[in-house]
C-alpha cells in the first residue's frame, strides 16, 4: 500500500445517546465547540491530510450533517443584502473547490465495521482513512493527526492507526492494540482487541478515531461476526488482517485528543479552544477565573 489517500469515510450514523436529550434533535456531530461543529474539526483534518473526497455514513435522522456542508441560498442572501461578507464567506463555501462530499445510508446500526463496510463501492481499490468526529485532535500550528498518518502510510506501504496511552481500568472503553515495541512514533501491531478487560488487555495503548485503511479491509469486514457488545466491529477486521499477514502500525502522533463523544472531553475541548482562541481568550480566562473564585476553589 504506497498510494497517498484521498477518501476520508466519517461514520455519523450513531445515535448520541450520551447528549440526550440535544442529540434527540441535533446530531452529536454538530455539536459546537466555539463556533465549529465537531464534523467540522474532522473534515479539516481530512482535507489537511490531501483527502478530496469525504464519505459520510448517515441514516435518516442525520439530515442537519448534509445540510451543513449544501449551500444555504436564502441565509447567503440575506447576509449578502446585510454586507454581513465575514459570516457570508463563512457559510458560502463549506467546502474547497476541489472536495466532494458523498453521503452513503446506513440502514441498520450494526456497528463502526458495519458503517465502513457501507463504503466500499465509493472507495473502490485503494487505501482510505476512517475519522471518528468524537475524537477532536488538536495539534496547534502542527500538522494534523491524519496528515502525520497519512505521510507514514505513505511511506511505510502499512495500515496506520492512531493510539494513545490510556490508564488501565479505561480498557474496555477501547480499542487495545499489542505491539512490539515503538520506534520514533510507530510500532508494528500484533493483535488487536476491542474493549477488553482490564485483566484481559494486553497492553494500555487505545485506538483513537483515525485510521490508514488498506482496501483489502472490505472484504475482511465481510467476513466478520458480531463481536463485542453484539456489534461488527472494525478492530476485528483489522485483527484478522493483521493474522493474515497483513502489515498494520499503531502511530502516536502529535496533539492532543479531546473524547468529545464524552461530556468531560467536550468541555475540555471548550475550555482550550477559548483560551487559545483570537479574541475571546481573555474573556473566557476571565471567566473561569471569576467562575473559580466564586465556587471558592481556586486555592484547593
Ligand atoms: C470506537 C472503536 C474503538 C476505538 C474508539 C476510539 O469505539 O470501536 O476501537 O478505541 O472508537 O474513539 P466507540 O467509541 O465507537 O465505542
Amino acid at each position: 500500500m504506497t498510494r497517498r489517500i484521498r477518501k476520508a469515510v466519517f461514520p455519523v450514523a450513531g445515535l448520541g445517546t450520551r447528549f440526550l436529550p440535544a442529540t434527540k434533535t441535533v446530531p452529536k456531530e454538530m455539536l459546537p465547540v466555539i463556533d465549529r461543529p465537531l464534523i467540522q474539526y474532522a473534515v479539516d483534518e481530512a482535507i489537511d491530510a490531501g483527502c478530496d473526497t469525504l464519505v459520510f455514513i448517515t441514516n435518516r435522522y442525520k439530515h442537519a450533517v448534509a445540510d451543513y456542508f449544501d449551500k444555504a441560498y436564502e441565509l447567503e442572501d440575506k447576509l449578502e443584502r446585510a454586507g454581513k461578507h465575514e459570516q457570508l464567506e463563512m457559510v458560502r463555501n463549506p467546502l474547497p473547490a476541489h472536495v466532494r462530499a458523498i453521503f452513503v445510508t446506513q440502514p441498520e446500526a450494526l456497528g463502526l465495521g458495519h458503517a465502513v463496510l457501507c463504503a466500499k463501492e465509493v472507495v473502490g481499490d485503494e487505501p482510505f482513512a476512517v475519522l471518528l468526529p468524537d475524537d477532536l485532535i488538536w495539534n496547534r500550528g502542527g500538522a494534523s493527526a491524519l496528515k502525520q498518518m497519512a505521510d507514514h502510510a505513505e511511506a511505510s506501504g502499512a495500515g496506520v492507526i492512531a493510539v494513545q496511552n490510556v490508564p488501565r481500568d479505561k480498557t474496555s472503553s477501547y480499542g487495545i492494540v499489542d505491539i512490539e515495541g515503538f520506534s520514533d512514533r510507530h510500532g508494528a501491531i500484533r493483535n488487536m482487541v476491542e474493549k477488553p478487560r482490564p485483566e484481559d488487555a494486553p497492553s494500555t495503548l487505545a485506538v483513537v478515531g483515525r485510521y490508514v485503511l488498506p482496501p483489502e479491509i472490505f472484504a475482511s469486514l465481510e467476513n466478520t461476526g458480531r463481536g463485542s457488545g453484539g456489534e461488527i466491529q472494525l478492530t476485528d477486521a483489522i485483527a484478522d488482517l493483521i493474522a493474515r499477514g497483513g502489515r498494520f502500525d499503531a502511530y502516536r502522533f502529535q496533539g492532543t485528543r479531546f473524547d468529545c463523544g464524552a461530556h468531560i472531553g467536550l468541555i475540555e475541548a471548550t475550555i482550550r479552544f477559548a483560551l487559545d482562541h483570537e479574541t475571546l481568550s481573555e474573556a473566557a480566562r476571565e471567566s473561569m477565573q471569576r467562575a473559580l473564585d466564586e465556587l471558592g476553589v481556586a486555592e484547593n
